[in-house]
């Protein structure tokens, strides 16, 4: 967890790669370093995406050459990576004009974000947050309401974050979500994804399913933004993402309460209003996505 958000999962395991075959370039120490990263977190596709990235150029190169060509697979990772949650931005930044001008254009717009899905999860930009600080810097009015995000808190760095960017937020307990969309004071909710299968189901943290059905509940519109890199073509049914399990110290509970920490669960393709990616907005359904990436 001093690394987390998908893509800054990904794009910081291409380092650590590039730092093991700097101590060491052989073929064992290569396949030492993909089995270890790899087994860090198993719900964020990004880690795989990465690390096949890397094997695929790194397992044919001859040793001597190989902590370099590391290196800059990273490095070009890392800046692809802040391509693609720009353009991913510029894309849902129509999303949100066309949202407000709907709205009347005559009061801030309010979203609902869930976790942190901003900079500090990715290597720039971020991608649920991306969309607002473009409408932010373009001079649309943009309130967020940022989940808390029980047990580890994520909200709080969304919090800082929309601060440093002077974007005006308010932090809500997880629970508070409901309320506030029955009461009208939410316009969409857009939150990150750390899996979603080609068929538009969405893994994220947990919470976010909830918020999908409330918003489904009060006509809420309910956007995940998705990188290519967070997307799992392997895989169409949701029920099959890995969730991950964390300690359960994390909830803060006596030992003796029985209790279990999920940390992800996956809203299904019906309750996703859209996908935003940095190749445009399309369906949450294979055919949606297939549109946008003929190529997979
Ligand atoms: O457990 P975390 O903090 O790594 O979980 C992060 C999230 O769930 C984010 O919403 C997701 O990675 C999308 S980040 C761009």
């Amino acid at each position: 967890m001093r690394v987390r958000g998908a893509p800054l999962i990904g794009v910081a395991a291409a380092y650590g790669v590039s730092l093991a075959l700097r101590a060491d370039p052989s073929d064992a120490s290569l396949g030492a370093a993909l089995v270890t990263l790899g087994a860090t977190r198993p719900t964020a596709v990004n880690l795989r995406w990465a690390l096949e990235r890397m094997a695929g150029v790194l397992r044919p190169a001859a040793p001597a050459d190989r902590a370099g060509r590391a290196y800059a697979e990273a490095a070009a990772m890392a800046e692809e990576d802040v391509d693609v949650c720009r353009r991913l931005g510029e894309h849902g930044e129509r999303l949100l004009q066309g949202a407000w001008e709907a709205a009347g254009g005559d009061r801030p717009l309010n979203v609902l974000t869930h976790c942190n899905a901003g900079w500090l999860a990715t290597v720039d930009w971020g991608t649920a947050l991306a969309p607002v600080y473009r409408a932010h810097e373009a001079g649309m009015p943009v309130h967020v309401w940022v989940d808390e995000t029980r047990p580890r808190n994520q909200g709080l760095l969304t919090a800082w974050e929309l601060a440093q960017h002077g974007v005006p937020h308010t932090v809500v307990v997880d629970n508070a979500g409901g309320l506030l969309m029955r009461r009208g004071q939410v316009d969409l909710c857009l939150v990150g994804t750390d899996r979603t299968t080609r068929a538009g189901e969405v893994a994220n943290k947990i919470g976010t399913y909830l918020k999908a059905l409330a918003a489904r509940d009060n006509r809420v519109p309910f956007y995940v933004a998705a990188p290519s890199s967070s997307i799992d073509w392997t895989l169409a049914d949701g029920a099959a993402i890995p969730i991950e399990e964390r300690d359960r110290a994390e909830l803060g509970y006596d030992p003796a309460v029985p209790a279990i920490n999920p940390a992800f669960d996956v809203t299904p393709a019906s309750l996703v209003t859209a996908l935003v990616t940095e190749r445009g907005v399309c369906e949450a359904s294979e055919a949606g996505l297939r549109r946008l990436f003929p190529e997979e």
